[in-house]
């Protein structure tokens, strides 16, 4: 049963300078054509079963204007959402406005995913952002008045001269937001980028260690819990909706090149506008074999600090986990630790978390 979706609006008012992400400068009716064609998507795909998460992310959905938005949640209305949908949106701090917080609240969106990324005005530079730290906490107390609660943060931090002390500035700024979600990413120069373009350095490796380490410990010790690799929640502020990607559960994406999970297969939808407006949205498909499904479930599973319970794991995939791959070796060596519950990676190892997971890759 698919009861989660992803809606991809990839307009931007300023473009990063690390971001490849597909996206194109806000364009008055390019949003316009992209919303009908968007809604077409959805008539034509959605089944009307219901919707347990929503997330719409980009791009920037903040960047649309307000009565773009307000077509947005017209179209939204077509699915069926449960009383206590997690509806999630992503946010950038310069063009979020009462507004849009207000149009927000009357549409029922409850999660708010805001692009930080730095708190340094030299770092945002670098970064190409157009925001600084003084806007986020203006912004976030705009959300707060209007009884957001449950709010992420993203950070981007290992970017080319930063220092320990820097981040730990960075760190203390977010934690002062006092929001129950962080979200933080080393940064990747991704091809195709300005930084790319630029020659930018990756930091030392050494470096982005201690720098992960700095970051767990600090917001663990705040009362953070580490739940995925790269994400940290107040409890019962874990965001549900990626819980359904760890989760290996299913899930719909519409829009420019967004991902679904359906049975037995994953989709992949174009990137090119222009085959998107023509109404040619699919792209990929892989078909999935049962061992191609129980991959996906352990690469994705053993994000999650929990790990994967071992019962759920069975229930759902009729199989015992500790049968599977070279699982009881990995275990021998410690990399992975088998609680009476779950099995999970051993957490001094979580950081170098892709050299375990590569032995689950199926052929
Ligand atoms: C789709 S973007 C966020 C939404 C919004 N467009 C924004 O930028 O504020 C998701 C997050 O991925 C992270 N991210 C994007 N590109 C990255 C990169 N090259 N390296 C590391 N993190 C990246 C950033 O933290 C970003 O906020
Ligand atoms: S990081 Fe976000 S705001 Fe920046 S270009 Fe990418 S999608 Fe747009």
């Amino acid at each position: 049963m698919i009861s989660s979706v992803y809606i991809h609006i990839p307009f931007c008012s300023n473009i990063c300078t690390y971001c490849n992400f597909t996206k194109f400068f806000y364009d008055k009716s390019r949003v316009s054509s992209y919303l009908d064609a968007l809604e077409n998507e959805i008539i034509k795909r959605y089944q009307k079963e219901e919707i347990k998460t929503l997330y719409i992310g980009g791009g920037t959905p903040s960047s649309l204007q307000l009565e773009e938005l307000q077509k947005l949640f017209q179209i939204i209305k077509k699915f069926k959402l449960a009383s206590n949908c997690e509806f999630t949106i992503e946010v950038n701090p310069e063009s979020l406005t009462e507004e849009k917080i207000k149009l927000f609240k009357e549409n029922k969106v409850n999660r708010i995913s805001m692009g930080v990324e730095s708190t340094n005005p030299k770092f945002l530079k670098y970064l190409g952002r157009e925001h600084d730290f003084q806007l986020v906490k203006e912004k976030i107390d705009l959300l707060k008045k209007y009884q957001f609660k449950n709010i992420n943060v993203d950070l981007i931090y290992a970017l080319e001269n930063e220092t320990i002390k820097d981040l730990e500035k960075d760190i203390d700024n977010l934690l002062s937001l006092d929001v129950p979600h962080i979200s933080t990413y080393s940064l990747i120069i991704e091809e195709h980028t300005k930084l790319h373009i630029l020659k930018a350095k990756n930091i030392d490796e050494d470096l982005d260690y201690e720098m992960y380490k700095l970051i767990t410990k600090k917001l663990n010790s705040h009362g953070y819990k580490h739940y995925e690799i790269s994400n940290f929640s107040k409890p019962f502020y874990e965001s549900k909706h990626n819980l359904v990607y760890w989760n290996n559960d299913y899930y719909y994406g519409f829009g420019l090149s967004a991902a679904s999970y359906i049975p037995n297969k994953r989709l992949l939808n174009t990137s090119s506008f222009r085959k998107y407006l023509n109404q040619e949205y699919i792209e990929e498909i892989e078909e999935l074999r049962d061992n191609d499904i129980l991959s996906y479930a352990l690469i994705l599973g053993f994000r999650k600090i929990d790990g994967i319970n071992k019962k759920d794991f069975y229930d759902k995939y009729k199989v015992d986990i500790l049968s599977l791959y070279n699982i009881k070796e990995l275990i021998k060596e410690k990399k992975l630790i088998n609680t009476t519950s779950h099995i999970k990676v051993s957490y001094d190892k979580i950081y170098v978390e892709n050299d375990i997971l590569i032995n689950f890759v199926g052929e």
